[in-house]
């Protein structure tokens, strides 16, 4: 992270809240590249404002856009020789590595024998994110702990009994035996974290690995409250919310003017990842969006209207029945009447030229997944300060074993420590 003259770069010498303030006026600045969904806008403003990026992006390959989909820096990088507002990405996004030498991860982390019922992922990710929260002086409270793979990975690095709260009555007993077969110091307890009367016990250190939207949002919340002394936070679905607009948690950010309000719906784009669904799946998915798309081009025109029409959920029989038998029954769902000589070969092929069309949008898209991560747990971390956390923020693993790689890292400190 330090240059070679013992520099580091600015965005790690900025407060979070500076860097909070660049991300959300950067993001706000370029609403228009990440707010409108594609598949429902096939003529974006940028496209426009930009021609030489759309006619870049509509000559890339598919593997172009796997590629550059894949390496996010690469992707900036390309899209800033035609959009040059873009060429600070690299530094808006990045942050430090707080996992320590891959020697000292797998020492923390869970042999493969004892790791039963644990999908390989999910035993390097404990372990890595274990590895970059050592050493721990208190007892760790693993919030939605699942059958309690984080909390078994825990236990020997921690000073007394590891607590796990879960609501899956099938995951509390799994976990519980599989604590008890190994010998692990790990005790699951039949919990719902949301549960207005819930009371945390004292002096816990206070862990979540993946628990999603308003489930790590209350750790955060009745953790601080509580005055847990430390908190250690890999979110991951921000999206998965109660409120249908984001409000910021800390007072600072939700005071800044010119505020991103993002919904529910643009923040699902934070987690948005290639799917890793099985060749057949892929396929049958990539059939449907190519029928919906031409669907969607037909109902433009037979309504006169350059407008996207929500079409609901498809029965399962429909995909074996075709292109024709999709747009009747999309017609009836929408109240709408197919002319007897509709062209559906036509429209077949309008559906495939706007499912590429779609994919280059979207890589351009991709790029904003990160900064509105990090513009959400940005805002995590200074509500943590306001609270009087000293707090760490960084990325406890590589990209390719979880993307939902960052770790947020605080510890209490008396209020006049407090650098924020
Ligand atoms: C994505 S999983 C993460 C599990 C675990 N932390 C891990 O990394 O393996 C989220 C877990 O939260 C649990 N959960 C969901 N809502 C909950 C609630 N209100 N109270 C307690 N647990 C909850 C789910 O049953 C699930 O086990």
């Amino acid at each position: 992270m330090i240059d070679r003259n013992g520099v580091l770069p600015t965005s790690l010498t900025r407060s979070a809240y500076q860097r909070w303030q660049e991300l959300n006026d950067w993001l706000v600045q370029h609403r228009e590249f990440w707010q409108p969904a594609p598949f429902m806008t096939p003529e974006p403003s940028w496209a426009r404002r930009y021609p030489e990026l759309a006619d870049g992006v509509a000559g890339l390959s598919d593997s172009d856009c796997e590629h550059l989909n894949e390496t996010p820096n690469e992707l900036a990088r390309w899209v800033a020789r035609f959009a040059p507002s873009l060429t600070d990405y690299a530094e808006l996004v990045q942050v430090p590595h707080l996992s320590p030498s891959m020697e000292e991860v797998a020492e923390v982390t869970l042999a493969e024998v004892r790791a039963t019922d644990m999908p390989g992922r999910k035993r390097l990710q404990s372990g890595a994110f274990a590895a970059s929260l050592a050493p721990l002086e208190h007892p760790a409270l693993d919030w939605c702990c699942g059958k309690g793979h984080l909390s078994r990975t825990l236990a020997p690095l921690c000073p007394g009994e590891t607590q796990g709260y879960e609501w899956n009555q099938e995951l509390v007993r799994d976990g519980n035996r599989l604590a008890r077969r190994f010998g692990d110091r790990v005790s699951i307890t039949l919990q719902d974290v949301m549960a207005s009367d819930l009371t945390l016990p004292d002096n816990f250190h206070g862990v979540a690995l993946h628990a999603c939207g308003d489930l790590h949002r209350q750790l955060l919340r009745r953790g601080s409250e509580a005055g847990l002394p430390r908190l250690s936070i890999s979110p991951c679905c921000y999206h998965l919310a109660g409120e249908e607009t984001y409000r910021p948690l800390s007072e600072k950010a939700a005071g800044h003017g010119g505020l991103l309000q993002p919904s529910r719906n643009d923040l699902r784009l934070a987690v948005r990842e290639t799917v890793t669904a099985p060749a057949r799946v892929r396929k049958q998915t990539r059939k449907v969006s190519q029928w919906r798309l031409g669907f969607d081009g037909l109902q433009r025109h037979l309504r006169g209207c350059d407008e996207y029409l929500p079409v609901p959920s498809h029965p399962a029989r429909l995909v074996n029945e075709g292109f024709p038998a999709f747009c009747r029954w999309a017609a009836e769902q929408t109240q709408m009447e197919l002319p007897g000589d509709t062209d559906f070969d036509a429209w077949l092929e309008f559906g495939a030229q706007r499912q590429a069309q779609v994919r280059r949008h979207e890589l351009v898209r991709h790029l904003f997944r990160r900064p509105l991560e990090l513009w959400v747990v940005l805002d995590y971390t200074v509500f943590l300060e306001e609270q009087g956390y000293r707090v760490r923020l960084g990325q406890f693993c590589d990209r390719a074993l979880t993307p939902r790689n960052l770790l947020i890292d605080a510890i209490r400190v008396s209020v006049s420590d407090n650098p924020a």
